[in-house]
């Protein structure tokens, strides 16, 4: 069928023409601001989930949401800057809620405060002259310029938590990529929604990511743990892969006989990612206003190929050949989180010769620790992947001494 009204959406971030089976967290959400609207406490949410599976999506949802509340909402993507870019980030989007929460001409006693919070929050760092305010507002005195990221940041969240409540609204911070975020980063976001909740603000922080364990030690724990909640996402039910499937299809009139439905769930197991990319190659392949389970067989090899050249390759080609060695050990071992110690003996070393190469893979996001001394990949279906990619196990020694005798 003609690609023009190929309604499958498999990219990264790209809102499905329906979102299916998300109702519990979008519900939550809305909870969320309307009780932080009326002055009440609720807990915010961090989202896990592997890759694909739809956190982006879902913040973008929220995204949504909070508009339509009217929540000024600051929208990042993390990344592993170091605590001055963070700050500097930080700053100039707060910065532009206020100016959305209150253009300059109208600022109230209260805004000006928060200007001038944020103000201050920017010079602490300026002072080490790494950047510098664009904005000739003075610095408030006492407040957000104790060079402490999390007491800094709480003053800021508080000043613009009661601008924004005195106008009737709300600001939201949607943070993707969490697993990203400095341990400060994340503790002083912690820190500062701590402060905000008690003081019944309604400003609040909401963060989708890897499923990795909280990566938080004493207070900042157990502050985490009664102010979020952690819910995961991952495969569709059946019933709800079925949608994500289906539905987008009779929007533009094409019915799916129900076996070639019940291939593709199977093919895919439910994941969004993989739903969305097996619809759209289905798409290319059937011709008239029906798909057939033929359709869906043809369609895989396209599909698998399609996975293996883009979605599960751009991982690869990141890694180094110990670390590439390393994933392919782990696939040896199959699908489930691996012990260190099992994973460095397929690759005949001790764990602690490996250890490195394990936590390199944890902070570029490939594996992650779902609980401690274990580790699993991020991507559903990598290790079968692994395994066509590299038939043999990779010894790394034997490599190189194999090159050396060419
Ligand atoms: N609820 C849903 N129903 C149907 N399709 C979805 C749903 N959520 C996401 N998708 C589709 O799944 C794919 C992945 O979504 P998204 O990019 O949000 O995942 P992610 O969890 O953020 O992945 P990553 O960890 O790689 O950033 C996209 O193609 C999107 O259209
Ligand atoms: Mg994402």
């Amino acid at each position: 069928m003609d690609s023009i009204s190929n309604p499958y959406t498999p990219n990264a971030g790209a809102a499905p023409e329906i979102v299916v089976g998300r109702d519990d967290q979008l519900d939550a959400f809305r909870v969320l601001l309307s009780r932080l609207e009326r002055g009440r406490t609720e807990q915010s949410m961090i989202i896990t989930g592997l890759r694909g599976v739809g956190k982006t999506v879902l913040l973008g949802q929220f995204l949504d949401i909070a508009n339509a509340a009217r929540w000024e909402v600051v929208e990042i993507e993390a990344s592993k800057h170091d605590d001055v870019r963070f700050r500097q980030a930080m700053f100039s989007q707060l910065k532009a809620a206020l100016l959305r929460l209150s253009p300059r001409a109208r600022w109230s006693e209260r805004s000006r405060r928060a200007a001038e919070v944020l103000s201050a929050f920017a010079v602490s760092v300026d002072l080490q002259g790494t950047f510098s305010v664009s904005w000739d507002v003075p610095p408030a005195e006492g407040l957000g310029d104790h060079g402490d990221l999390g007491m800094d940041l709480t003053d800021v969240f508080v000043a613009l938590g009661e601008a924004a409540a005195e106008q009737e609204r709300g600001v939201a911070l949607l943070v993707d990529e969490v697993q990203f975020l400095g341990r400060a980063q994340l503790e002083a976001l912690i820190q500062a929604v701590h402060k905000t909740v008690q003081r019944r603000l309604p400003i609040t922080f909401v963060g989708a990511g890897l499923p990795q364990i909280a990566e938080l030690a004493g207070d900042a724990k157990s502050y985490a743990e009664r102010l979020f909640k952690f819910p995961r996402i991952g495969s569709l039910s059946d019933e709800d892969a079925r949608k994500a499937l289906v539905e987008p299809a009779l929007v533009e009139g094409v019915v799916f006989d129900d076996d070639a439905v019940e291939l593709a769930i199977e093919i895919t197991q439910g994941y969004p990612y993989f739903l969305q990319e097996l619809g759209y190659q289905v798409w290319g392949v059937a011709s008239s206003g029906r798909v057939h389970r033929e359709d869906v067989e043809i369609a895989k090899e396209a599909y698998e190929s399609k996975l293996d050249g883009s979605f599960f390759r751009v991982r690869l080609d990141r890694a180094t050949p110990l670390q590439t060695a390393y994933m392919r050990a782990m696939a040896e071992l199959g699908p489930e989180p691996q012990k260190a110690a099992d994973v460095a003996r397929v690759m005949g070393r001790e764990s602690t010769q490996v250890g490195p190469t394990r936590a390199e893979l944890i902070d570029m996001g490939l594996l992650y620790t779902p609980e401690h001394g274990y580790a699993a990949f991020t991507v559903p279906d990598f290790d079968r992947f692994m395994r066509r990619a590299a038939p043999e196990l990779i010894v790394p020694e034997v490599q190189r001494r194999k090159r050396k005798d060419e």
